[in-house]
């Protein structure tokens, strides 16, 4: 048995000879490697998540749901909210600013079997800033820690935070920011997850980690997780050792590319990257993708849905463009196969 450190995470020894943190604790929920599937509103469905579970991520964040909607049963009941039975442990992440909605949310969502609760205080879609949402309480510290709270009396599971470094830079920004990572601490959140850039930064420039070096330096104790240009599965063990971070979440990185898992697994388990996936591989994990997808929308829908992932698995053909250029075109379930056929047959 490794030793424990302060209860909240522990060393391993593996084979590059690095000490590096090789779990992650959120609350009562034990994850074997650092790292987990973001949420990623309008991609982080049933099958994302499957596909991540099926190359070794051990845990996914559910697309981003409004509190105030997840309070009506009919709603919840909508099996695209609903957790799958296969996919546990799988948290929810609720966006809102009335505390008393967000528990009640919180409360429904865990009742119908979700594992770990997010709020979300990142968000820097214009519709979620306009209704004081998201990351616009950035701002507004009382209402996010109320909103912990009243989340945290409600549930009995691991409630964790997702941030941004702040509304922008300005010094104004960066004190609330502070303000609500000492107070969430405070409070007995289980984790912060940050997203080293600034709302108005959306996701322009490169995320800045020193800042969040900062914040676990400040509050050695608490679990800090990061988020921000994780691509490169094999710089992921220096980047948590030089910022003393306790893990990352996995974003874009891993839109059409669930391969990442399997490579950071082999990272974070000490073995060699594993060869890339050939064409014939590219091929079967497309058409799962696809097919699930499917068994959640009508055709038409899950085609254009299936699209916004294409640019993520043409990445890895040499022929990216003339694929691009077929898969995007394609309007039905048979245009799709085809077109994943003709790029993908030969191996
Ligand atoms: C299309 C898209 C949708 C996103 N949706 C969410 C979301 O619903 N909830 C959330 O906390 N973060 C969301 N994010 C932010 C990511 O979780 C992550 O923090 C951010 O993309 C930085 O990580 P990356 O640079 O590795 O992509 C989204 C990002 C993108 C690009």
């Amino acid at each position: 048995m490794p030793p424990r450190r302060r209860g909240v995470y522990w060393w391993h020894r593996i084979g590059n000879g690095m000490d590096n943190t090789v779990g992650l604790k959120l609350g009562g929920l034990t994850l074997d490697v650092p790292f987990f599937q973001a949420s990623l509103s309008g991609y982080s469905d049933h099958a994302m998540r499957a596909l991540a579970r099926r190359f070794g991520c051990p845990f996914s964040l559910a697309d981003m749901m409004l509190a105030k909607s997840m309070t009506h049963p009919r709603v919840l009941r909508k099996p695209c909210f609903l957790p799958g039975a296969d996919e546990h442990p799988v948290g929810a992440q609720i966006l809102g600013n009335v505390p008393a909605t967000m528990a009640e949310a919180a409360r429904a969502l865990v009742g119908v079997g979700y594992d770990l609760i997010d709020l979300n205080f990142a968000c820097p879609a214009p519709k979620v800033l306009r209704r004081a949402r998201g990351g616009a309480l950035l701002n507004d510290p009382d209402t996010v820690i109320d909103c912990l709270k009243a989340v945290r009396e409600a549930v009995t599971c691991p409630v964790l935070m997702k941030l941004r470094i702040g509304v922008d830079h300005q010094p104004r920004s960066r004190e609330n920011f502070w303000e609500i990572v000492a107070r969430s601490i405070e409070q007995g959140v289980d984790a912060l997850v940050i997203h080293g850039r600034t709302v108005s930064e959306k996701y322009r420039g490169k995320a800045d980690w020193e800042i969040l070096a900062q914040v676990k330096a400040r509050f050695p104790a608490a679990m800090v997780i990061g988020s921000g240009d994780i691509f490169e599965p094999a710089a992921t063990p220096e980047l948590l050792k030089r910022t003393g971070l306790d893990g990352f979440i996995v974003a874009r990185g891993a839109v059409g590319n669930p391969w990442i898992f399997r490579e950071l697994r082999c990272v974070w388990e000490g073995r060699p990257l594993p060869a890339p996936p050939d064409l014939a591989e590219q091929r079967e994990v497309m058409l799962e993708h696809f097919h699930r997808i499917l068994q959640g929308y009508p055709e038409k829908k899950a085609v254009g849905y299936f699209r916004k992932f294409v640019v993520g698995y043409a990445r890895r053909h040499p022929e990216r463009k003339r694929v691009l250029l077929t898969l995007m075109k394609a309007e039905t379930r048979a245009e799709v196969e085809a077109g994943i056929d003709a790029w993908y047959r030969r191996a």
